[in-house]
C-alpha cells in the first residue's frame, strides 16, 4: 500500500451492510418528519431502500451499480423545493453521526449528496 492510498468512502463506513442499516435508520426518520412524509405516501419503501442503498453503495465508490433512475428524471415533478433538499440531507447526516461515523466522513458524504440538488429539486431539468 502506498503513503498515499486513502480507502473509498463506500469502505470507510463499513461497506455494504451498514450502508443498508444507514439507509433503513435513514428512511425512518424521513417518514417521521411530517414535512417530508407525504412525498413518500404511495412509495413501496422497502423497494426505496433497496434503490437507495445502491445508489449511495456505487456514489460512495462501493462495487454496486445502481440500477435506478436517473435522479432528475426520479424526481421532476414532485414539487421538491431546496428546504426539503435540506431537512433530506439533514436527516441523513444525523444518521451518519448516529452510526458512529467521523464528522470528517459525515462532512465527505454530506458534500457528495449536495453535489445532486440541482438533479432533485429540478433546477437542471
Ligand atoms: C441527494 C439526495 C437524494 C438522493 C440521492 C435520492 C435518491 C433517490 C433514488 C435512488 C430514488 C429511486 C429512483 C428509482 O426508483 O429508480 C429516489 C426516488 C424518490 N425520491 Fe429521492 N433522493 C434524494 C432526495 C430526495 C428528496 C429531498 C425527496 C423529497 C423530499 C425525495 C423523494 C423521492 C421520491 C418521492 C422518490 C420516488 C419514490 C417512488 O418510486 O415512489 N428524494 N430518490
Amino acid at each position: 500500500m502506498n503513503a498515499t492510498y486513502k480507502p473509498s468512502l463506500y469502505d470507510r463506513l463499513g461497506g455494504e451492510l451498514v450502508i443498508e442499516a444507514m439507509t433503513k435508520a435513514f428512511y425512518d426518520k424521513v417518514l417521521k418528519d411530517i414535512e417530508l412524509k407525504p412525498f413518500f405516501d404511495k412509495t413501496m419503501m422497502a423497494k426505496q431502500v433497496n434503490m437507495q442503498r445502491e445508489f449511495l453503495s456505487s456514489a460512495l465508490g462501493g462495487p454496486a451499480v445502481y440500477s435506478g433512475k436517473n435522479l432528475a428524471y426520479a424526481h421532476q415533478g414532485r414539487g421538491i423545493k431546496t428546504q426539503h433538499f435540506a431537512k433530506f440531507v439533514q436527516h441523513f447526516l444525523e444518521t451518519l453521526l448516529e452510526f458512529g461515523v467521523s464528522v470528517e466522513e459525515a462532512d465527505e458524504v454530506i458534500s457528495r449528496l449536495n453535489t445532486r440538488s440541482n438533479e432533485i429539486t429540478g433546477k437542471s431539468y
